[in-house]
């Protein structure tokens, strides 16, 4: 969906949105597909690139706040499209913090040693709780996909350091007020649209920048690493503004950011790994690399990985 199809839906313009976010296009799931749909296609490709059977895996964290139902998980939709047998499975809703509140819990596990062999998924159909009729959110979401595998080594590579952060204060910021326990879903609910993605933009943006600076300089500090020897910054694709201003803190020039919002807009848990993906199948990813990943979302949550590739 290009901006223009918006602009033909609400009050809006291509100028505002591409000059605003950097968003020309996002994608829009197909009628029959849910969340464990789009899912199945990232783990199925992430497991054919590998060289891994799912049959082999110990354990699926599926990162979403758009999942096929309420209960039971999208994991455990998904383990059943992929035949992992031997897998538990859970969801993981911490918004557009998902996946890497997710790869925190996976790397804990395998460093634990209680797991050998954990699918992350990050996947989201947004359009199906975005509220097409306000031009403040409907122009940002996308619906996508991705997925990684995790396991122990011994080599001198992988996650580094890992780092879930909340502040729950700031909950009215981002949320979908109904359809959980505290609002049920009735006419009423229907009628004031509270099934619908709701977000008070500008307060979001300048937390959210202030709060990924600090984030990314602390985890960099953390491992004693400087900027300069950081290869690539992929953030959370939520708006081409606040990436700017994260990679400015840390004196990074532009083409060490991977940005892709342009083409999928803002995917929350799906963003980083598609990022991800297409960094790594573009070659801009070599081994040995530091490669550092941000996010932040509804919550609020924070959240960041640095890895040696
Ligand atoms: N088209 C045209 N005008 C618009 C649109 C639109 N789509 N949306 C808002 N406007 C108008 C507003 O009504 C306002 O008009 P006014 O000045 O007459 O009142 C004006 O544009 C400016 O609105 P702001 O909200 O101040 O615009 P801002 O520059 O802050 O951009 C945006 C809005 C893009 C939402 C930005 O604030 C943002 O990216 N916020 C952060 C989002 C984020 O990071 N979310 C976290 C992850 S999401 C999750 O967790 C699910």
């Amino acid at each position: 969906m290009a901006n223009a199809d918006l602009e033909a839906m609400v009050d809006t313009s291509d100028e505002w949105i591409t000059e605003r976010t950097g968003i020309r296009e996002r994608r829009i799931a197909a009628e029959n597909q849910a969340a464990s749909d789009l899912a199945y296609e990232a783990s199925r490709t992430a497991l054919a690139r590998a060289g891994i059977e799912a049959g082999s895996l110990d354990l699926i964290i599926v990162a979403t706040i758009s999942g096929d139902m309420p209960f039971p998980s999208t994991a455990c939709f998904l383990q059943n499209k992929l035949e992992a047998v031997n897998a538990a499975g859970f969801d993981i809703n911490a918004a557009c913090s998902g996946f890497l509140y997710s790869l925190y819990i996976a790397d804990n596990l395998i460093k634990s040693g209680a797991n050998k062999r954990i699918l992350v998924v990050g996947t989201e159909v947004l359009s199906r709780i975005t509220d097409w009729e306000d031009r403040t959110t409907c122009v940002i979401f996308g619906d996508g996909a991705g997925a990684v595998i995790l396991e122990p080594t011994d080599e001198d590579r992988g996650i580094r350091s890992s780092h879930i952060h909340s502040d729950g204060k700031m909950w009215d910021l981002i949320n979908v007020p109904g359809g959980g326990s505290r609002n049920a879903v009735s006419v009423d609910t229907i009628e004031k649209r509270m099934h619908y993605i709701k977000m008070k933009g500008n307060e979001t943006f300048k937390v959210a920048v202030r709060t990924l600076e600090d984030l990314a300089v602390k985890t960099l500090e953390g491992e004693n690493l400087d900027p300069s020897r950081l290869s690539l910054l992929i953030p959370h694709q939520a708006n081409l503004r606040i990436i700017q201003a994260t990679a400015e803190r840390l004196k990074l020039p532009m083409d060490k950011v991977v940005v892709n919002l342009d083409k999928y807009g803002n995917t929350s848990a799906a963003s980083i790994p598609i990022a991800l993906d297409e960094a790594v199948t573009s070659g801009r990813i070599k081994d040995g690399d530091y490669i550092l990943l941000e996010a932040f979302g509804g919550g609020l949550t924070w959240a960041s990985a640095l890895i040696k590739w």
